[in-house]
């Protein structure tokens, strides 16, 4: 017996969800549901880490399931939920957090850049939120998890964090005979846990600011103008790609020419992700061209591809009770699921053995 492939993944509800999140994340949900089942979570109990106080937080949740289904989600078929209505992934954490060391999630690039230099004030739940991350993802025993490039270094974690529960526990996991065998490195081992395996590839892993080509688009970047949201009008995505910082340079016909002019190569990745084509093929046709041609180009492929999904995801935002029904039937399959794998872990650690 080996894992059985499932896919999950997660998206936060803080802020408007934007072209990276949709190019580097919603998209590949969206093709992975033909060959795999998939879990898609909203992610609500993440968001506390950024603000306490959270008044909008029901309505942000109902927005980031709108647009799962507005870009072609099934959650009839898949399961599509938000985080709070399954409690094993808190209690999965609390497990988690005694199994990961300080100085694993000292490390972690994401708590430094978001505490700042104010370490000390920042909160022990953005401190341990990769933990809560691992459950997410191990209360399902999920083996493949979509993401963007910035979320390696917590699935990274996740790995170890399942390696060493499956060491420390080893002789429970085989005294009652729930271990699973899978290879790690050239061995076969027993585990309860997979090591799951990021699923990162593809053009837009990194999509980055429209105003600085060195950062990441982000849903809390101060600057407006620095991503494209999901909900944008044609009007604003016209406007904000035209305001996007270029080189004075025409756009080279091959990509080695992008080389050095990260905002020349972030527009033209974007072109290619949004076109299903390669950065080469986006080359080659606007080669020699200057940006005033390519970006009303990029501006009239961008609206045609994200009018369709902000309509479908304004359809369902009308109608908040079907959303709300949409992720109480999926919160009951999921909690199905996650109580099962933590009826063994009690076991496992010894917490419960009935
Ligand atoms: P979040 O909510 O910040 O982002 C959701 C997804 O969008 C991807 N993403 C990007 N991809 C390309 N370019 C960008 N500029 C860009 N910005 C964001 C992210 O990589 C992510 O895939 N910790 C996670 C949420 C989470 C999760 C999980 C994910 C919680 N539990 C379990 C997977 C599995 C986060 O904050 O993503």
């Amino acid at each position: 017996m080996s894992f059985k492939p499932l896919v999950f993944s997660g998206v936060q509800p803080t802020g408007n969800l934007h072209l990276g999140n949709y190019l580097g994340a919603i998209r590949k949900f969206v093709a992975l549901q033909e060959s795999h089942d998939c879990i898609y979570c909203v992610v609500d109990m993440h968001s506390l880490t950024a603000t306490l106080v959270h008044e909008d937080l029901p309505d942000q949740t109902r927005a980031i399931a709108a647009a799962f289904i507005a870009a072609g989600i099934d959650p009839k078929k898949h399961i599509v939920f938000n985080q709070a209505r399954v409690m094993q992934h808190a209690e999965l954490t609390w497990v988690f957090n005694c199994v990961a060391r300080m100085g694993w999630l000292n490390r972690m690039t994401q708590f430094k850049e978001k505490a700042g230099k104010d370490r000390e004030n920042a909160s022990v739940g953005l401190f341990t939120y990769p933990d809560l991350m691992a459950a997410d993802i191990l209360v399902y025993r999920a083996t493949h998890v979509p993401v963007g490039d910035d979320q390696k270094q917590h699935l990274e974690l996740t790995r170890d964090i399942a390696q060493k529960f499956n060491n420390d526990f080893s002789k429970r996991i085989a005294d009652l005979g729930v271990g699973v065998e899978m290879a790690v490195g050239e061995e076969k081992v027993n585990g309860f846990f997979p090591l799951t395996e990021p699923l990162i590839g593809g053009v837009a892993t990194r999509v980055m600011s429209l105003r600085d080509g060195s950062k990441k688009m982000s849903k809390s970047d101060p600057s407006d103008l620095s991503r494209i949201n999901l909900t944008d009008d044609a009007d604003m995505i016209a406007k904000k790609i035209k305001k996007a910082k270029t080189d004075p340079e025409p756009l080279p016909s091959e990509i080695a020419g992008l080389k050095d002019r990260p905002e020349a190569e972030n527009l033209v990745g974007i072109y290619a992700a949004l076109a299903d084509t390669t950065k080469e093929k986006v080359v080659a046709e606007f080669a020699g061209r200057q940006f005033s041609a390519f970006k009303p180009a990029l501006a009239d492929l961008a609206v045609d591809k994200l009018a369709p999904l902000a309509s479908e995801m304004r359809r369902l935002m009308a109608d908040p009770a079907h959303i709300d029904g949409i992720l109480k039937d999926g919160g009951e399959r999921a909690r199905v699921l996650a109580e099962a794998t933590m009826k063994t872990v009690r076991r496992i650690v010894g917490l419960l053995d009935d």
